[in-house]
């Protein structure tokens, strides 16, 4: 009786201690967290935690107001590194508000009212590490400006933005990935002039404005080109010489065809994956030896032959596979005219293809 009764309790005890112990793990958890910045700033950042947001002890950096229904921006703490402002119903972007917010790294104010007459003067160039701007659909008509030096990401799509700003780009030379998709761009708005100073652009997503023709100036640098949902026709001969890094390159959608396309227009040794469905094109235009992915699904291609689109001789293709194989391995060629089979000169060529749809 009284051993079992004793060794009872004592499961109990050690329970309880596992639970303490827990506990106490947790605690140093969050002051570990806590820790990377000083004591009293600690102190006085979760002190000016704005009633309407949330500011986790163990995580003293963020500041999370989203999803309150928010009409206005609340007085931000000093010390916030991470502001998250999502879904509300914020129309200004309130340089008073954010007065004190010199040290945001990210910006998060996607789904909300902005207009770009609510951008405040100097309100997101005055936070000079800044370097992710999320303002996806809101109601900007315009790019906001100025910007900080020190923006890495900037996401606009959504809004209603046919203007950028002349020089708005210049000095952001850490600017990496601009979305600017699903706006009410035209030819005249993306210029050489307008996007000036994009020295280290890797990704812009220009799909669904309303270009008629490839934008010009876009930099070098540039990896990932999505102009998907355009009206776009032409391609002008030698268009992808000034983009010599351009590796996934989409342009479905858009109104090519095949006068407008030069035949080796794509013939750049950097591209890796090119989408050209849902356009006009009645022929296969020259696939690069490097290239991987093809997508020419919805266009009104009549017939396909590896004498015109082998990037080599298909002789000289014998059976090892090296260096000189074309790399082609996903090919999409359904809902055009074209009646199968594949001709075997096709396959001979890109024998590393692995799947075809047709
Ligand atoms: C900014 O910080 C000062 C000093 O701590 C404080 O008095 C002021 O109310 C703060 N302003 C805003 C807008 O948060
Ligand atoms: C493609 O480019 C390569 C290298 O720049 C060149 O040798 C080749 O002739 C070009 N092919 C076509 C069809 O333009």
């Amino acid at each position: 009786m009284q051993t079992s009764h004793t060794s009872w309790r004592s499961t109990l005890v050690s329970k309880m201690a596992l639970l303490l112990s827990l506990l106490y793990t947790l605690c140093l958890v969050g002051q570990v967290l806590g820790q990377d910045m000083p004591h009293e700033e600690y102190i006085a950042q979760i002190q000016a935690c704005p009633k309407e947001c949330r500011c986790p002890t163990n995580f003293p950096r963020a500041v999370y107001c989203d999803n309150k229904g928010l009409k206005s921006i609340p007085k931000i703490p000093p010390h916030t590194w991470y502001l998250y402002l999502q879904n509300n119903l914020i129309e200004v972007l309130s340089a008073d508000a954010l007065r004190n917010a010199t040290q945001l790294r990210w910006l998060n104010l996607n789904r909300n009212k902005i207009t770009s007459e609510g951008v405040e003067e100097g309100v997101l160039s005055s936070m000079s590490h800044l370097a992710h701007i999320y303002m996806d659909d809101n109601l900007l008509s315009s790019v906001p400006s100025p910007l900080p030096a020190s923006l890495e990401y900037l996401r606009l799509s959504r809004n209603r933005i046919s203007k950028i700003p002349t020089g708005v780009f210049i000095g952001l030379d850490k600017l990496n990935l601009l979305d600017l998709q699903a706006n009410k761009l035209m030819d005249d708005a993306v210029t050489e002039v307008s996007l000036k100073g994009l020295n280290n652009l890797v990704q812009i997503n220009l799909a669904k404005n309303q270009l008629n023709s490839m934008p010009n100036g876009l930099p070098p640098t540039t990896t990932q080109l999505f102009l998907d949902g355009n009206n776009i026709e032409k391609i002008p001969a030698g268009y992808f010489k000034g983009l010599p890094k351009v590796a996934f390159l989409r342009l479905n959608n858009n109104k090519l065809d095949s006068s407008g396309v030069p035949r080796n227009v794509f013939n750049v040794s950097s591209i890796l994956d090119l989408q050209l469905s849902h356009n006009q094109l009645t022929e296969v235009p020259f696939i690069p030896s490097g290239l991987e992915h093809l997508h020419l699904d919805h266009n009104n291609i009549k017939s396909v032959s590896g004498a015109n689109v082998c990037p080599v001789a298909v002789e000289t293709v014998d059976d090892s596979i090296d260096e000189s194989v074309p790399r082609l391995r996903y090919l999409r060629l359904d809902g055009n005219d074209i009646k199968p089979p594949i001709p075997r000169d096709v396959i001979l060529c890109f024998r590393l293809l692995r799947s075809i749809v047709i």
